[in-house]
C-alpha cells in the first residue's frame, strides 16, 4: 500500500470557531446528518469515533447511551481538548479515552484489550472525516477497522456528496470544490476531491445497510455493517 504523502492537515486553529463556521455556512444541516442514525446505536457498548473534531457527536452519543464507552481519535490536540471539555460537561469523562494520531498512518492494535484501544468496537463513527483522506487512505483505514471490529459492528458515516444527476449536481460540485480550497488554505489539507469511500468500505467487508440524503443529495448519512 502506498504510504501517505505529505504532512497531515492541521485543524488546531479551527477548533474554537469550527462550530460557528458550520452553523453560519450550513445551518443545522450537518448536525442533522451526524445524528441521523444515532438511535441505531442504542445496543452498542464500545464506540470508536474517528476525526470527531470538537466532539459534538461523541458528547451526544455518550449522553444518550450511559452504558457506552468511547475511544476518540483525532490528529488535532486542540480539537480533542474541545471534545474532552464537551464530554466533561455531559459528565461522561470516565467513559472516554482519547488518542492523538494521524489516522492515515494508524493501524488498529491487533490484540485488544490494549492501552491505546481498550476494547473491541461494536460501533464506529466518522462524520465529515473521510473527506480528509484519499480513496487509498480510506481503503487502508477500512481494512484496519474490519480486522479490529466486532462481528456485525455498525459504522455511521456522514459525508458530502455530488449527486449523479439533478439540479443539485452542479451546485454540489461547486460547493465541494470551494470547501476543499478553503480547507486546503486553512489547514493544509492535501486531498482536493471526495474519496470513493463506498467502494473502499465495500472492498473491506463493510455493507451499506441504509443511506439517507439531505439537501438534495449534497449530504449523506450512511449506516454500514461489517459482514
Ligand atoms: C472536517 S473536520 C470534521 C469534524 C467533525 N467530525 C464534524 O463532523 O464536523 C475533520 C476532523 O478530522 C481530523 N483529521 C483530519 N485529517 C486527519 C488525519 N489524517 N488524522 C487524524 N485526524 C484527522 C481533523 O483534526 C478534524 O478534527
Amino acid at each position: 500500500m502506498t504510504a501517505p504523502v505529505g504532512t497531515a492537515p492541521n485543524f488546531n486553529r479551527l477548533a474554537a470557531p469550527y462550530r460557528w463556521m458550520e452553523y453560519l455556512s450550513f445551518g443545522p444541516a450537518l448536525e442533522r446528518c451526524r445524528f441521523h442514525f444515532l438511535s441505531r446505536l442504542a445496543h452498542c457498548r464500545s464506540g470508536l469515533v474517528l476525526g470527531d473534531g470538537d466532539g459534538r457527536f461523541t458528547a451526544r452519543l455518550l449522553a444518550a447511551y450511559p452504558d457506552l464507552r468511547v475511544h476518540a481519535i483525532d490528529g488535532s490536540p486542540a480539537m480533542l481538548a474541545a471534545l474532552r471539555r464537551r464530554v466533561a460537561a455531559a459528565d461522561a469523562t470516565h467513559r472516554l479515552t482519547t488518542e492523538t494520531t494521524d489516522l492515515r498512518l494508524w493501524s488498529a492494535p491487533s490484540a485488544p484489550p490494549n492501552p491505546s484501544l481498550p476494547f473491541t468496537p461494536d460501533c464506529i463513527a466518522t462524520h465529515f472525516f473521510l473527506d480528509c483522506l484519499t480513496t487509498l487512505e480510506v481503503a487502508r483505514l477500512a481494512r484496519s477497522l474490519s480486522a479490529l471490529a466486532a462481528p456485525g459492528c455498525l459504522w455511521v458515516v456522514s459525508e458530502f456528496a455530488i449527486p449523479a444527476r439533478g439540479w443539485m449536481r452542479p451546485l454540489a460540485a461547486a460547493l465541494v470544490a470551494a470547501l476543499y480550497r478553503a480547507f486546503g488554505w486553512l489547514t493544509g489539507l492535501q486531498p482536493q476531491q471526495l474519496p470513493d469511500h463506498p467502494t473502499a468500505l465495500a472492498a473491506s467487508g463493510w455493507h451499506c445497510i441504509q443511506r439517507h440524503r439531505h439537501l438534495g443529495g449534497l449530504l449523506v448519512s450512511e449506516l454500514w455493517q461489517l459482514r
